[in-house]
């Protein structure tokens, strides 16, 4: 059996069956079916307005899909609101612009609608903050429970961001744009973060422009164009020039135009 068989015959994290999402006219999504394996980085690109986020905000329940299905493990399930998509499908979402609060620490951000209590009613504030110390420490930054959010760096934000994945046992965490917010030399340590979750056995779905990042940290490529998959490519001896072409193939953009 090739190794590309056995890959075939894992059972997937999540598959995604006709996903389908229409806005008004537009079919932002459009019969999408993909399969995503455990401890894999999938990463998701496409030309403007094809659809990727949207994509990510029906996985994540911020949108209702209009049709299509879901298994988690093999099993179908169903979920109707971003918190039962945590719940159900074990996903963790980071944004492309962060959606934390800047006015709270770390730790409250990081809990943040997930509140440990005590007999169901007073918040259990030092393990929290223990928990998300530890967490912190995983992820090997300097950042401390107590920090408030806003003063942090947009780098260190996304840490926070991604902190929550671990901290709640995520399996899977998708992120829409994660380095797009955050300085250049920052870009290094988001990436070296997708590595380290992904040697942890944690799925990826990873959205980005910045297309030598995808190729730094992908196992599979997926194109979206026009909300459909386009093709899904295997990252082994691809260069950008091969991202581009299929990329923007019915519009025959050259590379330097991009
Ligand atoms: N809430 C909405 N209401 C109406 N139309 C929407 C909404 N969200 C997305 N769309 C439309 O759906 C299509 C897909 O948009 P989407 O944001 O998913 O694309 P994208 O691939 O994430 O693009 P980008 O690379 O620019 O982030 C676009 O035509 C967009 O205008
Ligand atoms: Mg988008």
């Amino acid at each position: 059996m090739s190794s590309s068989e056995k890959t075939q015959t894992k059972t997937p994290l999540l598959s995604i069956r006709g996903l389908t999402k229409s806005f008004g006219q537009i079919k932002a999504v459009d019969n999408v079916s993909l399969d995503v394996f455990p401890g894999e980085v999938v990463g998701l690109i496409g030309d403007n307005g094809a659809g990727k986020s949207t994509f990510l905000s029906l996985l994540s329940g911020y949108n209702k899909k209009d049709s299509g299905d879901f298994y988690y493990k093999g099993e179908k399930i169903s979920f109707s609101s971003p918190r039962t998509s945590r719940r159900n499908l074990k996903i963790e979402m980071v944004y492309q612009n962060l959606s934390l609060a800047p006015d709270l620490t770390v730790w409250q951000n990081s809990f943040l609608g997930e509140e440990i209590r005590r007999f169901g009613v007073l918040m259990d504030v030092p393990l929290m903050i223990e928990k998300t110390a530890r967490v912190l420490k995983t992820l090997n930054s300097k950042v401390k429970p107590t920090d408030q959010v806003g003063e942090l760096s947009g780098g260190e934000q996304q840490l926070v961001a991604i902190s929550r994945a671990l901290l709640f046992n995520r399996d899977l965490i998708i992120m829409d744009e994660p380095t797009a917010a955050i300085s250049v030399s920052k870009i290094d340590d988001v990436l070296k973060l997708i590595k380290a979750l992904k040697t942890d056995g944690k799925s990826i779905i990873l959205v980005s422009h910045r297309l030598e990042d995808i190729l730094t940290v992908s196992d599979r490529i997926v194109v979206f164009a026009h909300g459909k998959i386009r093709d899904i490519l295997v990252n082994r001896n691809l260069a950008i020039e091969d991202l581009v072409r299929v990329m923007f193939q019915d519009r025959n953009v050259k590379k330097e135009e991009f």
